[in-house]
């Protein structure tokens, strides 16, 4: 049995966006509460898997690592810490990259969407992601990992790594992951076309509201968002063949800790130009404190580098040992 313990991250690539606030970030801050350990990494690592200018990168980290104290994660009951200052992740994932099979990661949907047409000129590190991915969870023997509907692959990934290393070398040593994507918006959709998930890659930036947006901009983008002439529907089944109405319900149900059955049961019969005043008020109140608090931090960079070389520091003491049992069963 593997005493609980919690692990994810995201990418300092730029641009926190609502989505990585509902599908991760606010689910990071409710598990940050139940007392089991939680980690939670800038992961370095995995931005650099396409092109990143140099200080760009710096900032983005800090910018990220601002995003989640802000947020609420709290140093003092979370590790915060980038991927790239515990070194263990990239030892282990040289030993997962053996381990992980060419035709598992040909598999993966992200890095077909990522690499695009043009596959042969993708850097080998966005093929082998999923590997780094899984020894950012296993170097600390995580048992369960917050993210959005769109790692579950990855997850399941995680745990083929796992079981074949256990299977290979006839031990019972890592554990068997779980993904935990909870709360009402899993998976944000573009706020101009409900097909396609809200990312801060996306072209256009009225498609998503960035965590940094005041509240002029958050109205601007809710008001112009997508929707459909229908009155909004009593029951979740309504909302079936209306993704862009749906959308707008979940993310209104996310913000509010609420049930998306709750949030028709207010509003079922109403118009969308009575809907979106009611979720432009309550994004706002959300996501208002969390970027001026962003503002501040970003003032202090020495504070946010000093929490994060400390939550480095206890991380490693955690990989540290777990790297060299796995060194020690593999033969090194
Ligand atoms: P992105 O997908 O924005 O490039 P990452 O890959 O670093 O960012 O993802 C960080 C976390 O945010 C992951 O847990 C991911 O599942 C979650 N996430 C990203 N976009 C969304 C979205 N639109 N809806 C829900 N969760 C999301
Ligand atoms: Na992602």
């Amino acid at each position: 049995a593997f005493t609980p313990r919690v692990f994810s991250g995201i990418q300092p690539s730029g641009g926190l966006t609502l989505g990585n606030y509902l599908g991760a970030i606010k689910r990071f801050v409710d598990m940050q509460d139940t007392g089991i350990e939680t980690l939670y990494c800038m992961v370095d690592l995995h931005a650099i898997t396409v092109w990143q200018d140099p200080a760009a990168l710096r900032r983005q980290t800090r910018e990220l690592a601002a995003g989640y104290i802000a947020a609420g994660l709290d140093p003092a009951k979370s590790l915060l810490f980038n991927q790239s200052q515990v070194p263990e992740h990239a030892q282990l994932g040289w030993i997962f990259n053996c381990v992980a099979r060419m035709g598992w990661m040909s598999r993966m949907t992200q890095f077909k969407d990522k690499a695009g047409k043009n596959r042969e000129n993708a850097s080998l590190g966005l093929f082998a992601y999923p590997a780094l991915m899984a020894a950012d969870i296993l170097v600390y023997h995580a048992t369960h990992v917050p993210v959005g509907e769109d790692q579950k692959q990855h997850i399941e990934l995680t745990r083929d790594v796992a079981a074949k290393f256990n299977h290979d070398y006839g031990v019972d040593f890592f554990p068997m992951t779980e993904p935990v994507i909870e709360g009402a918006a899993t998976r944000v959709m573009s706020l101009r076309d409900g097909s396609k998930k809200m990312s801060k890659s996306d072209p256009s930036p009225a498609s998503r509201i960035n965590m940094t947006d005041d509240a002029d901009a958050i109205a601007k983008k809710i008001r112009k968002a997508k929707t459909d002439p229908d009155a909004l529907p009593s029951e979740a089944q309504g909302l079936e063949d209306r993704p862009e109405a749906r959308n707008l319900v979940n993310i209104f149900a996310g913000l509010a800790d609420m049930k998306v059955d709750h949030v028709l049961a207010d509003f079922g019969g109403k118009q969308f130009s009575d809907f979106k005043p009611a979720l432009i008020d309550l994004a706002v109140s959300k996501l208002a404190p969390i970027s001026t608090e962003m503002d501040r931090l970003m003032q202090h960079p020495d504070e946010i580098d000093r929490i994060l070389t400390k939550g480095a520091t206890r991380a490693r003491q955690i990989a540290a040992p777990i790297l060299a049992q796995t060194y020690e069963i593999v033969g090194m």
